[in-house]
């Protein structure tokens, strides 16, 4: 009988582990900690070169949006950050540009996070994450990537479409908490996506940014494929191949 049972209990705890259902579900939902180490196994001289600089994305993180500009085969050289704080992104970004011959647009205020929802922004506060330029620029320039990044200082809303002067983007990562933040700059970017962008939005663990993004999928017919990131603590958007002609049509 004792014996049947402990049969019945590895058999389970077998299936558990091995089943390739529960493989599938770690592979779509991967616990942080594995993605923190995939983050510095997958580009370990990207994190040797950022591990000093103080900064609010992950090594997993880092190494995704490393990436996605290495990967993109889209014709504009831009590159697009929002939300650059003491310039950890940038330097991950900037680091596949020198590759693929790119510049990050970079999109800083230095205030820290302007207006807050108090009820979809819950947890943050008018002023986190405030910054100065001269950090973002030594860390730049002790990363060696400053050559390779236009900055531009003021709220993004209002400084982005002349920065942008009708050259689209191939890549952009918007790194800014709150809900009416990261919907304006999604307004603003998906009407001029032209197919094969990719957005990475981070903190879509957050009830605004996760409302922000969850409206754009709605205004856009659900034509835009999301993969999930760090568990859903970030997604990335991907712009299909014929996006402008499937938008012409309607
Ligand atoms: C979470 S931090 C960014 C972290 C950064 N990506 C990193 O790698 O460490 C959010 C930043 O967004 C900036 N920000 C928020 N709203 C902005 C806006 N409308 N325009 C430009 N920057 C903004 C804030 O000043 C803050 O530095």
């Amino acid at each position: 009988m004792f014996r049947k049972e402990v049969k019945h209990t590895t058999r389970f705890i077998f299936r558990l582990v091995f089943s390739a259902s529960a493989w599938q579900q770690a592979a779509k939902n991967p616990p942080y900690f594995f993605c923190f180490i995939q983050g510095i196994v997958r580009h370990p001289l990207l994190f040797s070169k950022t591990r000093k600089i103080d900064g609010l994305i992950s090594p997993y993180i880092g190494a995704k949006l490393y990436d996605a500009v290495i990967k993109s085969k889209h014709p504009s050289k831009n590159v697009i950050e929002v939300g650059a704080y003491k310039g950890l992104s940038t330097i991950h970004l900037a680091t596949a540009c020198r590759k693929v011959n790119k510049r990050v647009k970079s999109f800083e205020i230095f205030s820290g996070l302007p207006e807050i929802d108090s009820i979809l922004d819950k947890g943050f506060n008018k002023g986190d994450f405030s910054s100065d330029v001269n950090t973002y620029e030594n860390n730049l320039k002790s990363c060696g990537v400053r050559d390779l990044v236009d900055l531009t200082i003021g709220d993004a809303r209002q400084t982005m479409p002349a920065v942008l002067n009708n050259d689209g983007f191939a890549v952009a990562f918007l790194d800014v908490d709150l809900y009416e933040i990261m919907k304006d700059l999604m307004l603003q970017l998906i009407p001029i996506c032209r197919g094969g962008e990719v957005l990475i939005i981070h903190d879509t663990d957050h009830d605004g940014v996760r409302k922000a993004v969850n409206e754009i999928h709605a205004l856009t017919g659900h034509t835009i494929k999301e993969k999930r990131l760090e568990g859903g603590a970030s997604v990335k958007l991907e712009i299909p191949q014929n996006y402008f002609n499937h938008n012409a049509h309607e």
